[in-house]
């Protein structure tokens, strides 16, 4: 997790890299820092625990002290000592001419630290990074590559195990700078006279839309005219050009007081995005699907693994795929996977959903899948990240940025995608005919109005939303593709609200939750359709009745025209009808609207919830 950026080129480094910390905010906020090479053999460094705004109140007006054309900055989520002054990057080695910044964990650096002790080295911090600048001072200072930095930082790399993104700057070499990476995402932007380094193109995007993206194991040597690529394994350097294809207002909060509130509001251009192009007049076609229709043709058995928002995306993929295509879907926790033995072959398909391609729990499980010779298709929202790198198909959610750290647009785009993959499959099996494709396409092609109209009508969820903020915990029922629309209306008002919550499937109350229901407590129920779920709505209408007996105050999320369910709501929340299968896309919106709201109410920042990063690159 962790966000790091570099910078050297003619203009002052400082606003630059504050600038790009401020964009990558959304990966750790523990602590910020920042060190600069003043092109005269000094390097000046500040940094402060907490959000970036401390470190910005830190420097005032004493940021003319930190001049310089090269420099590089960190914005940290604590892995390996706490968030304190001392433990935030850049760390320095030796004699301070030399300061790194690490996204990451280095997993043998014990054994490192207590060799770099022995030999008399004092470490100045509880942190893994300290280490590495360490070694790279001494390599430089002694070593048999001494005096060359990239040589250095290639030599110190092959001595690491674990993840890294490592950037480097050296006093003695001023506008250099040297970066490298495993298991940890680096783009390169290549300006005009300047180059940056970052974890994400969304540091420099204002600034250039070219980028270069490191495959595993490799080492960029950054000047303000060149970037050059190497590997510091054996590997060749396996590197990607690419241009962004959107701009920094995608990344800029364009008017709303928060990412995640403007993100909400993104989500039909989301949904929308995500189906473009993947109909070609005969039947559903996949982008980057290097998986042919024999192949499909011959899936057995389809694994969805994936982490959070993203699992439940996965469990609502189950009910489409076996629905069309009628084959077995298991949906698993990437975290779980790997460790219980799973029954895979090459004819299993293993669909792993992130939304930023870099999970660690979801890398490793593709990883396993492919050890194991299953196929992989990543549902990816992140341009050419691990995830799709390392997998054998991946079909992209063109949401475009997410900065807000709990997902919203993404989870609509992921949901949306997987049914792409169910039609594909349905298509290549031939459970559904290409004219029912071309329907369920159409159907799903006239979703994002849906979606739109329900944000339409969100007005009063607020308000009510504002009456719950000082509940001591809220529950959430569903049934069939509800379900998993309780599960992350649960997860949602646990990680902005730091309120109990928990999700369950309708049916499961009785045999044990339902001793939790007491006088006032709210529950939040999405009901089926009562035309296309008939048998469905019915046992959730007696599941209301059994709730409010016992004194819940029901909250219902329900279909437009649903005259049966006002008996039974105390607050009834109304969605335009849509197709069964598709009802998530619609209901998520309330669950949303309602966290953000109750977290706004009781005071926190719904964009950086408390003690979570958005991309989890450790296990
Ligand atoms: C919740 C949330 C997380 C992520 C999970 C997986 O709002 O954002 O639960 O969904 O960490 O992340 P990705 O999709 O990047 O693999």
């Amino acid at each position: 997790m962790c966000g790091i950026v570099g910078y050297t080129g003619s203009r002052q480094a400082l606003p630059l890299v504050l600038e790009g910390l401020r964009r990558l905010e959304y990966r750790g906020y523990d602590s910020a820092g920042i060190a600069v090479l003043d092109g005269a053999g000094g390097l000046k460094i500040a940094k402060k625990a907490g959000v970036l705004a401390n470190l910005d109140g830190h420097l005032g007006s004493g940021s003319l002290a930190l001049a310089g054309r090269a420099g590089i900055g960190h914005t940290r989520w604590a892995t390996h000592g706490g968030p304190t002054d001392r433990n935030a990057h850049p760390h320095t080695g030796g004699s301070g001419k030399v300061a790194v910044v690490h996204n990451g964990i280095i997993e043998n650096f014990a054994a490192l630290r207590a060799d770099l002790e022995s030999a008399g080295t004092r470490m100045r911090s509880d942190t893994d990074t300290e280490v590495v600048a360490h070694l790279l001072a001494a390599a430089y200072r002694d070593g048999p590559t001494a005096g060359d930095l990239p040589a250095c930082m290639a030599a110190v790399c092959r001595k690491l195990e674990g993840a890294f993104t490592l950037v480097a700057a050296h006093a003695d070499v001023p506008s250099v700078l040297v970066a490298a990476r495993r298991n940890s995402p680096l783009v390169v932007g290549v300006g005009e006279g300047e180059m940056f380094v970052a974890s994400d193109v969304s540091a420099f995007i204002a600034h250039t839309r070219d980028a270069i993206e490191l495959g595993q194991d490799q080492l960029v040597v950054i000047t303000p005219d060149s970037a050059e690529i190497t590997s510091f394994a054996a590997a060749e350097p396996d590197f990607k050009r690419f241009r962004v294809d959107w701009d920094v207002a995608a990344a800029e909060k364009g008017g709303f007081s928060t990412f995640m509130e403007k993100e909400i509001f993104e989500q039909p251009v989301a949904v929308e995005r995500t189906l473009l192009g993947h109909f070609d007049g005969s039947g559903v076609v996949l982008d980057e699907q290097r998986l042919g229709v024999r192949e499909l043709r011959t899936v057995d058995k389809v694994y969805v693994v994936a982490c959070g928002t993203a699992y439940h995306s996965g469990l609502v993929a189950k009910y489409a795929i076996e629905h069309w295509t009628r084959l077995p879907v298991e949906v698993e926790l990437a975290s779980e996977f790997r460790y219980r033995d799973p029954v895979l072959g090459r004819d299993t398909l293993v669909v792993a959903i992130s939304q930023s391609g870099e999970t660690a729990d979801t890398l490793e499980a593709v990883r396993y899948a492919r050890r194991q010779r299953a196929r992989v298709l990543a549902v990816c929202n992140t341009n050419g990240s691990q995830i799709p790198r390392e997998s054998d198909a991946v079909l992209y959610t063109r949401a475009g940025p997410e900065v807000g750290v709990a997902a919203t647009k993404t989870f609509l785009a992921q949901v949306t995608a997987n049914y792409l993959v169910g039609l594909a499959l349905a298509q290549a099996r031939g459970t559904k005919s290409r004219g029912e494709v071309a329907w369920e396409y159409a159907a799903l092609s006239r979703m994002p109005e849906a979606v739109a109209a329900t944000l339409t009508v969100m007005g009063p969820v607020r308000d009510l939303a504002r009456e719950l903020a000082h509940s001591p915990a809220v529950l959430f029922l569903g049934r069939h593709v509800g379900y998993p629309v309780a599960l992350e209306g649960a997860l949602k008002l646990k990680e902005l609200a730091y309120m109990h919550a928990e999700g369950f499937a309708a049916g499961e109350l009785k045999h044990g939750p339902i001793a939790l229901i007491e006088n006032g407590l709210p529950v939040v129920v999405t009901m089926p359709s009562p035309k296309s779920r008939p048998i469905l709505h019915s046992k959730m209408l007696s599941n209301i009745r059994e709730i409010q007996a016992r004194g819940a105050r029901t909250i219902v999320v329900a279909e437009e025209f649903d005259d049966t369910v006002a008996p039974f709501a105390d607050y009834l929340i109304e969605l335009p009808r849509v197709p069964a299968l598709f009802q998530p896309l619609v209901a998520a919106i309330p669950m949303q609207i309602i966290a953000a709201e109750i977290a706004r109410s009781r005071g926190y920042d719904i964009d950086k919830p408390r003690n979570l990063a958005k991309s989890v690159t450790v296990e």
